[in-house]
């Protein structure tokens, strides 16, 4: 993959050497584009170390433009990133002004560009930088973050650049490009979304799952490098770059399509809010209210989770436990039940887990756990999947990739 590193004026472009690490070790090629201010806070000579090619600023350097020009280097990118991108270059590309040479490529490529907002708390939440960040999302480009914490100006709150592991992971979701990483060469089955369980030929039951988490997962696995078959209920959100996915509709359908597929997976992460019930019988006809009252008798669906636990040479299986109510103490029980080797035990309702882009969660296995705060869903499946993947190799002998240099976060 083809990476355009745009490093612009902030503080944070101090970790912009150990993000062009990041990406590299993901199999990344990286040119780096900085504007005049980034030289203030990072020099040109660290950077040409660490990316292995000359740094380009200049948009009237007249040889490094006979050598590539601005153009050749928008077309040459499978993605424009820029990290840490300032208040300043957010304006100038929303603005649709090229004055100078990355703000130029930003303009000529048809490349994704993303983008990891990184400047003080205030700064971020003006009403300008806003304004501009919901320009930006409409057209497509991504916002990576900005994350929340302690700020270099001593101050704390939204405005703190990603971690470039974080950010090099998602540059590689946003592409579909496979990555090297913790899971190359695995391959791993993901479910996603509802099941449609239908009535009648125009009714249904279902649930109030959006995808969005077993999406994001699967979009984590794939970033590691893993092979990912996404096995999707309905769901309104379009399909993760880099994943091979299957639609389904209804419990049955899920349960045919994970076993077709769970034959040599070497995880497998049941996300998906599959029903517990079906209709016993469907009808043919639309059901005519001619009764005040109505019965609708319930057979139960297959529990595909529990199926796959039981398979000979079962992969890794992770489970999810949406829970209203005694969260952990039911998310332990199902572990334990269906024979998983780890669960991910979260609250649902009105207000948490179902149809939003956030989450918290604990998960859980025999003789631990780990509790991970409320986060976007996109942060919380990346380290999911490094927990998982770690859980994965401990369970089959620390059998690690060869040569692998990715470093998981999790501890
Ligand atoms: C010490 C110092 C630190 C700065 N840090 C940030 C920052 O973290 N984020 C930001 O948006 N701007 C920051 N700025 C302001 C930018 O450097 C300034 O807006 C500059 O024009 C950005 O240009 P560029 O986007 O072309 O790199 C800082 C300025 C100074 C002097």
């Amino acid at each position: 993959m083809n990476v355009v590193l745009g490093i612009t004026g902030g503080i944070a472009a101090y970790k912009a050497p150990d993000l062009v690490r990041r990406l590299r070790e993901r199999g990344a090629e990286v040119q780096i584009v900085m504007t005049a201010s980034a030289g203030e806070f990072v020099t040109e000579t660290a950077l040409q170390a660490v990316s292995g090619r000359p740094i380009r600023s200049n948009l009237w350097d007249k040889e490094a433009e006979a050598a590539m020009s601005h153009i050749e280097l928008a077309r040459w990118a499978d993605v424009v990133l820029i990290a840490p991108a300032t208040a300043e270059v957010m304006a100038r590309i929303v603005s649709g002004g090229a004055p100078d040479l990355l703000s130029t490529i930003c303009l000529a490529t048809e490349a994704p560009i993303a983008l990891a907002p990184a400047m003080n708390h205030v700064m971020w939440s003006n009403p300008a930088t806003q304004a501009n960040r919901q320009v930006l999302e409409e057209r497509g480009i991504h916002i990576l973050g900005p994350g929340i914490g302690s700020q270099a100006c001593g101050e704390t709150g939204a405005g703190r650049m990603l971690e470039p592991d974080a950010i090099a992971a998602t540059v590689f979701s946003i592409t579909g490009a496979k990555g090297k990483g913790l899971l190359e060469g695995r391959k791993v089955v993901v479910t996603a979304g509802p099941t449609r369980e239908a009535i009648d030929p125009v009714r249904y039951i279902t649930n109030r799952s959006s995808g969005k988490m077993g999406y994001a997962i699967a979009s984590a696995a794939a970033a590691q490098g893993a092979d990912v078959v996404l096995i999707s209920g309905p769901v309104s959100i379009s399909a993760p770059p880099g994943v091979d996915i299957v639609n389904v509709e209804s419990a049955e359908d899920m349960y045919t399509a994970t076993h077709d597929a769970i034959t040599d997976a070497d995880i497998f992460i049941a996300a998906a809010a599959v029903a517990d019930y079906r209709p016993a019988n469907l009808a043919d006809q639309k059901i005519k209210k001619n009764d005040e009252a109505m019965n609708l008798h319930l057979v139960r669906c297959p529990d595909i989770l529990a199926s796959v636990a039981a398979l000979d040479g079962a992969p890794f299986t992770v489970g999810f436990a949406a829970e209203t109510e005694n969260v952990i103490d039911y998310a332990r029980g199902k572990l334990e039940k269906k024979k998983l080797d780890m669960i991910v035990a979260n609250r649902v309702g009105k207000d948490c887990g179902f149809d939003r882009d956030d989450n918290a969660a604990t998960v859980l296995w025999r003789g631990g756990e780990r509790s991970f705060p409320n986060s976007s869903k996109v942060d919380l499946a990346r380290h999911l999947i490094e927990l998982a993947a770690k859980h994965f190799y401990a369970a089959r002998g620390s059998e690690t990739q060869p040569g692998l240099t990715v470093r998981s976060n999790i501890d």
